[in-house]
């Protein structure tokens, strides 16, 4: 039976990605933080339409190294990895703290890189090993107020270049979905004002919503897609890339 491990599926992102796997025949590791009951509703609706494959809850704190034990512990086949967690911090630069650095910079590089660490060896026996992360639109374009952010995003679509040439001839691939400005939980500190400027900016006049970010980690997941790595793709309705 194909195992995926899905960071981030307590998220919106996350959740439709569980979705659209679980109808592809995968079987899921469900990683969340705080949002245990989102996680656990998810895997009763995943268990009573797929009662075949297998889902289990993992509850991680991404931003802590010492927590790479309990994932050790808890996974034995595993043939991908999407990373779908992930937040942001808004605020000029000159007012970001060290600590808040060594956060985003652990959660969305330095952590998903030690778990593909922990894990290569076993995806590669799959010989059709996947690994893609959803980054952002911003690792490529920048935004202010999200310097931080940014940066890291932008980490994580050179790490997949450069290191998807290193396991290519494993047949390992190594993607990054990019989103643009979806409608999930990490937008809604938006005003309906902000929202409607934001709007005006997009070529397609609306925000994404999940499963049209879903989607493509889907297709990259399939065995078809085998000659696609170390790409970023970019779903953002034409907006700045
Ligand atoms: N929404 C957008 O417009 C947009 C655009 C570009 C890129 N993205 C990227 O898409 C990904 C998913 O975002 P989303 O929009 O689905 O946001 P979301 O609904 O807020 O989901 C965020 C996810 O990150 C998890 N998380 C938060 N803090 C964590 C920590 N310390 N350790 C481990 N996991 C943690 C959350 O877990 P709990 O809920 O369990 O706490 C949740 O599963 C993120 O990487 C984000 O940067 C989003």
């Amino acid at each position: 039976m194909k195992a995926a491990l899905l960071t981030g599926a307590s998220g919106d992102i996350g959740s439709a990605i569980a979705r659209d796997l679980a109808a592809d025949g995968w079987s899921l590791y469900l990683h969340y933080f705080a949002n245990q009951e989102k996680v656990e509703k998810l895997i009763q609706e995943l268990l009573r339409a797929y009662p075949q494959q297998e889902f289990y809850p993992l509850q991680m704190n991404l931003t802590d190294e010492a927590e790479m034990e309990k994932i050790a512990a808890q996974i034995f086949s595993l043939q991908a990895i999407v990373f779908a967690h992930g937040t942001t911090e808004y605020g000029l630069l000159q007012h970001v703290h060290s600590r808040e650095m060594d956060d985003l910079w652990g959660m969305h590089v330095k952590m998903p890189i030690l778990i593909i660490q922990a894990f290569q060896d076993k995806i590669s026996r799959s010989e059709n090993g996947r690994i893609v992360f959803i980054s952002s639109v911003y690792g490529a374009v920048g935004s202010g107020l999200e310097v931080l952010y940014s940066t890291v995003k932008g980490a994580q679509i050179a790490f997949v270049k450069a290191y998807s040439k290193e396991v290519a001839y494993t047949g390992v691939t190594v993607n990054a979905v990019c989103p643009g400005a979806i409608d999930t939980k990490m937008n809604e500190h938006l005003t309906g004002e902000e929202k409607a400027e934001l709007m005006d900016e997009i070529p397609v006049g609306r925000l994404g919503n999940p499963a049209e970010v879903s989607f493509w980690v889907a297709q990259l997941l399939k065995t078809e897609s085998s000659y696609l790595t170390g790409q970023a793709i970019y779903v953002t309705g034409g907006w700045l890339k």
